[in-house]
């Protein structure tokens, strides 16, 4: 086999410990490196977690040469600073969702990426969910027919949370809509494309943040009603429906470990199971790009990511969702 691929982790929060999980199940990538801003927590999650070099500043493992790429595991704020700081250092990145806050963000990534010649995906994981992954291609083959009807949301009861954590705070970009509503415009976009327009109506919190988020996108032969919110729970259970049949993505269906298809009466459940928790697809993903010396995924394009934040910048512009740091 040709050298591992060497990862770095930076942010050593919640979605860092699932992710370094995951890379254990990609034989073919090495954990060389975490950083976080205390050198304490750094330590500790490279102890737990096997790294062979642990940072107290995410700019030494920048500079650590047998880093390759490096995931982004910071709050939506800063991935642009630190995605475009890594790759200024010649490092490939896989950032976070959403990957930038505003479409303004997402292009200086992009500039960056094509400026130093080097790899950056948006860690849009559900994009290689397996069972993501075989819907998208069955509804490509045609198997639905024509798709008229999508429904897909995304909601868990966060008000419980802290207001200053980053979902209910708005100087971190806090919400509904860029933390998780992402999913389902992800899916409508996956399999309907671009809207052709957009209605849509948000609540907000006591601290600025908006904690609800409905959304009907009208397609020239299709409706997508999408769905996020912070304060319930919902089913979360997504539809595609088209002239043919229809399939369900099981709950929680942006990490799907099965789907049911019902075509002509005859229903059929498909189980695809996961190895670990479904990070370690999109890790086999940049894994493979990088060995075939690619700057970006075909799956999940930076032009695929430059529409998503076109569509949530219209959303939030049309509810009049803007962070402080915006003004
Ligand atoms: N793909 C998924 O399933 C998934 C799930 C959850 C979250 N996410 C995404 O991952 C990102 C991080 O989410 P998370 O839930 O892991 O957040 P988290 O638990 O708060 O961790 C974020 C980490 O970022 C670092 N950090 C740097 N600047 C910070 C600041 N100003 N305030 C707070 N932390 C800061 C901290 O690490 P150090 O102190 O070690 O530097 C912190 O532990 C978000 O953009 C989110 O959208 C994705």
């Amino acid at each position: 086999m040709d050298k591992k691929i060497g990862w770095g982790i930076i942010g050593l929060g919640n979605i860092a410990q699932k992710f370094a999980d995951c890379l254990t199940l990609v034989p073919e990538a090495d954990l060389i490196a975490v950083a976080s801003r205390n050198y304490t927590n750094a330590e500790e999650f490279s102890n737990k977690n096997g790294s062979k070099y642990h940072f107290g500043s995410y700019e030494e493992l920048f500079a650590c040469d047998e880093v390759d790429v490096i995931y982004i595991a910071t709050p939506h704020t800063s991935h642009e600073n630190w995605s475009i700081q890594a790759m200024n250092a010649g490092k490939s990145v896989l950032c976070e969702k959403p990957l930038g806050v505003n479409k303004m963000e997402v292009e200086n990534m992009v500039s960056a990426a094509r400026k130093n010649n080097v790899f950056l995906m948006e860690a849009l994981w559900s994009r290689f969910n397996p069972s993501i992954a075989e819907v998208k291609s069955k509804v490509d083959a045609g198997l639905l027919g024509d798709i008229r009807y999508l429904h897909a949301d995304f909601a868990f009861y966060a008000l419980d949370r802290p207001t200053e954590g980053r979902l209910l705070n708005p100087d971190l970009a806090g919400g509904s809509l860029l933390d998780i509503g992402i999913y389902p415009i992800f899916l409508a976009y996956l399999m309907l494309g671009k809207p052709e327009s957009i209605k849509s109506a948000a609540k907000f919190y006591k601290t600025g943040v908006e904690i609800q988020v409905s959304l009907l996108f009208e397609y020239p032969g299709a409706m997508a009603v999408l769905y996020s919110g912070l304060n319930s729970s919902s089913e979360m259970k997504a539809e595609i429906s088209g002239s043919k049949g229809s399939i369900y993505l099981n709950p929680r269906w942006h990490e799907a470990a099965a789907y049911t298809q019902e075509i002509n009466g005859h229903s059929e459940t498909h189980a695809l199971p996961m190895k670990g928790k479904g990070y370690e697809y999109e890790i086999m993903e940049v894994n493979k790009c990088l060995r075939e010396g690619r700057k970006e995924s075909s799956l999940w394009s930076l032009s695929n990511s430059l529409d998503l934040i076109t569509i949530m910048d219209e959303i939030r512009s049309q509810n009049q969702i803007k962070f402080p740091f915006e003004s």
